[in-house]
């Protein structure tokens, strides 16, 4: 397989999903406020959504706010609010010149007006792009978007289109946030913690997880290349033997 540079890169994952973790921890080490690391993060997260795309990666999907966020001092919740808000205004003609679909998963109707009303706008603006889909993660979880399709199927169910018998894990699948996005390929968590924080968990029963101790703010495309590199030597069994 070859990226759009021509160079041969070993067996890409179409899908790379991401928990942009280390921000505060890189602001406390530079004496400066929680909110600078997320501005900071902010300027990676941009080179990276570039860099993913000249990789040739499809779908690129970062984790920007979890639904146990809110549990944040109040002024660090409201300068993320007003950092994505403003986030979205600079970077969306760039990201139309590209191509590029935007999508936001997550329960969006609890985000200010202003902000949610942007992500519809950016979602609409570029619904018919299919060089590469960014997903942005916000105000979400992984197991509220099982529980909101859990509350479709009963639904379905109570309104007599399904019976309870069909219910499968397609029926699940079908009614998460974004039914069509195939399932991460690749996780990359930085800043060292080894663990899912409640980020797509049903999509990621498979995927094969990276970790690096670099923090967010620090994390570049030669990392995001070695992190794909490093997928490319890996064995997917998906449960079965591989001899
Ligand atoms: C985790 O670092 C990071 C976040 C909770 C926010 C991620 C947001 C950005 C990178 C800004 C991106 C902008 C958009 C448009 C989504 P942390 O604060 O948990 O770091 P720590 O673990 O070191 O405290």
């Amino acid at each position: 397989m070859t990226d759009r540079a021509g160079d041969s890169v070993p067996s890409m994952p179409q899908h790379v999903a991401v928990i942009m973790d280390g921000n505060g921890r890189w602001a406390r080490a530079r004496g400066l406020e929680r909110i600078e690391g997320h501005w900071a993060g902010y300027k990676t997260l941009k080179r990276i959504v570039y860099a993913a795309d000249d990789l040739g990666i499809r779908y690129l999907t970062v984790y920007g706010f979890s639904s146990e966020n809110w549990r944040r001092p109040q002024n660090e919740v409201s300068g993320l609010m007003r950092l994505m808000y403003a986030a979205m205004r600079a970077e969306l003609e760039d990201l139309i010149e590209n191509g590029i679909r935007v999508r936001v998963i997550g329960r969006l109707h609890q985000l200010p007006d202003e902000l949610s009303d942007i992500f519809y706008e950016a979602m609409r603006s570029t619904e018919a792009y299919t060089r590469m889909t960014f997903t942005l993660a916000i105000n979400y979880g992984g197991r509220a978007e099982i529980v909101d399709a859990v509350r479709a199927i009963a639904r379905d169910i109570a309104d007599g289109r399904i019976s309870a018998d069909d219910v499968d894990e397609a029926s699940v699948a079908a009614r998460l946030y974004a039914p069509e996005m195939p399932d991460p390929d690749l996780l990359i968590r930085t800043a060292g913690e080894m663990r899912l924080s409640n980020y797509l968990l049903w999509q990621s029963a498979y995927s094969e997880i990276w970790v690096t101790p670099t923090y967010w703010p620090d994390f570049t495309p030669e990392l995001l290349l070695q992190a794909v590199q490093d997928y490319g030597k890996r064995t997917r069994r998906f449960g079965a033997v591989v001899e």
